[in-house]
């Protein structure tokens, strides 16, 4: 067995875990859910021995541990996959995946033709080939995650946690991944799974704990729970999915109109217009190019033919300045690296792109009008932290992704471009997002969506555009929008 007792954690005045028991079994499939901030990667980081519990023990291979390094933990088969994947950009898939046998025996001399055999080995196991000699940096999210798992498994893995590491994948991905981990239960390796789209781990799941601010409020058979059900536990309320998409005026002006945009090898002769208090849905694959296009309004992939107008005027994006200047603003996918300055303090963050506003015609910065801002920004987006002077670093993962959106919403631009806004946000914090997107919509803005999450594109926007191999196809209106349309449609 593996699992916690009684662990109880808090950082400084704010309690992360409050008396949790959690346990699996060998060749169990867990899922670990709960609200942003509810302590999952807490557990996580404690069963890891990255952090210290106050209090409580850890469990594992049906031993108690008071507390363990992360060297033990390694030691017992503990194995974590985070969200980055931890790898080693610039060091090959074989001496990523070989890296730790050789740290573990320590051995100084690093032996190429023995990393790849350890390797290929690890590798043969999932069943998956892949060029060992290629750089970590130059292969796709989806071959690195399965480093990542060659690595754990080369490392003796019994438990393996997965912390919202499957957000960057495609559906086709999902399911080879969904293979290798059916694969590793029947060997008797536990996994836990902690991810926001519940849809996908209850297809895998047997077994489900729900965290709410720290302590466990259900678990049992994941079969024994629906969405509304574990949205319950989670949230402590009923969560209903009522479509949010705000009604357009008749007379609505055009403000975004991109005309026959392309980029080679990215995306060719795409066209749409968006309204004052329009949500448009931009939904595709990975790697449909729906990011690219995405990226392309805010000036981080070129445009190299075409027009984009604003609010009627032509406009020329050469970088994320001047689309900025031109009034577009752009939630990033990837808070992780694009998003944040994470060292920062988090009123430091909200403020970022609002800053001029703040500053008097004199120059004066209005220290009063800013500390009101980012308060009203904590509680609007329900950001839980206890200080805003605190650094970004200390925000779980789903609450630095409400610091990057509230940094936009204040900034008030006049097409607000969101990629992924609620990437690793929990279903109830989702809700809230929205609702702040449509009532975005209501007093002017246009907005875009660019996102895969079909449950939610559903919900908030009035018009869906699919993108497939770089171009855009069928369009969605209104009623047509519905979830099984649009899945056959992206199948398609
Ligand atoms: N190093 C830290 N310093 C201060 N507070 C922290 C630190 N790490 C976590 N916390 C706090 O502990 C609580 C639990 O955070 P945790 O990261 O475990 O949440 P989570 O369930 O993984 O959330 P998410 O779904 O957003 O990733 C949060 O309130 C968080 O702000
Ligand atoms: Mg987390």
């Amino acid at each position: 067995m593996f699992g916690t007792k009684n662990i109880s954690k808090a950082f400084g005045g704010a309690v992360a875990l409050s008396d949790v028991s959690f346990s699996v079994e060998p060749g169990d499939i867990h899922c670990l859910a709960g609200e942003n901030g509810s302590g999952k990667s807490t557990l996580i980081k404690i069963m890891s021995g990255v952090e210290t519990a106050d209090s409580g023990s850890i469990v594992l291979n049906g031993e108690e541990f008071r507390s363990l390094s992360p060297r033990e933990a390694v030691a017992q088969g503990v194995q974590v996959i985070f969200q980055d994947f931890s790898l080693i950009p610039n060091l090959t898939v074989a001496e990523n995946i070989a890296l730790s046998t050789d740290v573990l025996e320590r051995r100084k001399l690093v032996n190429p033709k023995r990393n790849r055999e350890i390797a290929q080995n690890a590798l043969d196991r999932m069943g998956v080939a892949m060029d060992l000699d290629a750089t970590v940096q130059s292969i796709p999210v989806s071959s690195k995650q399965l480093v990542a798992i060659a690595r754990a498994l080369n490392q003796g893995v019994k438990i393996l946690f997965m912390d919202e590491a499957t957000t960057a994948l495609t559906r086709k991905e999902i399911d080879h991944l969904f293979g290798i981990v059916n694969g590793l239960r029947d060997r008797g390796v536990a996994t836990v799974f902690v991810s926001h789209k519940l849809d996908e781990v209850q297809e895998i799941a047997q077994r489900i704990t729900i965290l709410r601010n720290g302590s466990v409020t259900a678990e049992g058979n994941i079969k024994d729970f629906d969405r509304k059900a574990i949205a319950t536990a989670m949230t402590g309320q009923e969560v209903n999915e009522v479509r949010l998409a705000p009604d357009v005026p008749a007379d609505a002006r055009t403000v975004l109109e991109v005309n026959s945009i392309s980029s080679l090898g990215r995306f060719r002769d795409v066209s749409f217009s968006v309204k004052a208090g329009e949500v448009l849905g931009i939904t595709g694959l990975l790697g449909s190019g729906r990011n690219e296009i995405a990226e392309a309004l805010f000036g981080m992939t070129p445009i190299e033919s075409g027009t984009v107008s604003v609010n009627g005027s032509p406009i020329s994006i050469n970088g994320p300045r001047s689309a900025v200047a031109a009034g577009i603003g752009y939630v990033p996918q990837d808070r992780l690296t694009q998003g944040l300055f994470l060292h920062q303090p988090i009123a430091k963050n909200v403020l970022a792109a609002a800053i001029e506003h703040f500053v008097g015609l004199l120059g004066f910065v209005k220290g009063k009008s800013i500390r009101k801002t980012v308060t009203n920004w904590i509680a609007d987006l329900k950001i839980k932290t206890t200080d805003p002077q605190n650094p970004a670093t200390s925000l779980s993962g789903g609450n630095q992704q409400r610091v990057v959106l509230a940094k936009w919403l204040a900034m008030s631009p006049s097409v607000l471009i969101l990629n992924g806004p609620t990437v690793g946000v929990d279903i109830g914090s989702k809700r809230d997002i929205l609702e702040i997107i449509r009532q975005k919509a209501l007093d002017g803005m246009a907005v875009v969506i660019v996102s895969d999450d079909i449950p939610e594109i559903v919900q908030i926007a009035n018009r869906v555009l699919i993108v497939h191999q770089g171009e855009t196809g069928a369009e969605f209106d209104g009623a047509a929008i519905e979830e099984t349309s649009l899945y056959k449609e992206l199948a398609a």
